[in-house]
């Protein structure tokens, strides 16, 4: 396939990763691959446990993942759009090493008030983006089973970085935005804003809101690397090359393996 081609007609599922790390994890699993490249997004097209799917890399910040959105949507008869990526623990008990699922997804640096009342987008009439719930429970029983078998690559990678950790499987509220929230009192003051948030991350609201003016059914998975307080920096660097990648790529496979034996 080639930069020029038309647009790729066979149903498939595009997976979306927030850094190189995840992409590069997932690749060796990709069979009949063949790349095409548009807007400066490379998409990495073939099949996972015989599903169809494209691979692509979202860039980091709402625009580029916007953008990667678009371009997957536009150039793909897509089935369903799964994020995954790391973000820094919000609410009381997020800890590294859990894995959050969005039942919802908020953008918390997005104010045109007074003109719309704070974090609505305007013309949507909507600040809170709704995640296909099919998709999101799916996600997050591929997650337990990980989280929970003695196999998981990603459960040894997880014990050895963080021999203490109990990390759970939990959904609810993912809010984005185009900071990095790596002091304390940001992320103090982001849980005062909005108490129900469990992770802040940079992408997720952003392709949920194209996926929705796209009508695609979309899912966003976060591992959490941080606790978006004034460590963030350091535990993010250490975790995304000990623990995230095989993480993403452990989940990303079962869910592929269980979605093949249902479809
Ligand atoms: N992704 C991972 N950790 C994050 C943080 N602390 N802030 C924003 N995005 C993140």
């Amino acid at each position: 396939m080639t930069g020029e081609s038309v647009t790729d007609s066979r149903p498939r599922v595009a997976v979306v990763s927030a850094m190189h790390e995840e992409l590069r994890a997932l690749l060796p699993l990709l069979e009949r691959s063949s790349e095409l490249v548009m807007g400066g997004r490379r998409c990495h097209v073939g099949e996972i446990a015989g599903q169809a799917v494209v691979l692509a890399l979202s860039g980091i910040g709402k625009v580029a993942a916007a953008t990667t959105a678009t371009v997957l949507a536009t150039r793909f008869a897509l089935t369903a759009m799964v994020l995954t990526g790391v973000a820094g623990g919000l609410a009381e008990g997020v800890q590294v090493g859990d894995v959050v699922v969005a039942d919802t997804l908020l953008q918390h640096d997005l104010d045109a008030s007074p003109l719309f009342p704070r974090y609505v987008v305007p013309g949507t009439g909507r600040s809170h983006f709704q995640a296909d719930v099919s998709l999101t429970e799916s996600l997050a029983l591929a997650a337990q089973r990980q989280l929970t078998s003695p196999h998981s690559p990603w459960a040894a990678a997880l014990h050895e970085a963080l021999p203490q950790a109990h990390a759970s499987v939990r959904r609810g509220l993912v809010v984005s935005g185009d900071r990095f929230v790596s002091t304390s009192a940001e992320s103090r003051a982001l849980q005062r804003a909005l108490p129900e948030a469990l992770a802040v991350e940079m992408e997720g609201a952003a392709l949920a809101q194209v996926c929705s003016d796209f009508a695609v059914p979309f899912a966003v998975l976060r591992i959490i690397s941080d606790r978006a307080d004034d460590a963030a920096h350091v535990d993010f660097t250490r975790f995304i090359d000990e623990v995230a990648s095989a993480c993403t790529r452990a989940i990303v496979h079962d869910w592929l393996m269980a979605r093949s034996h249902t479809s």
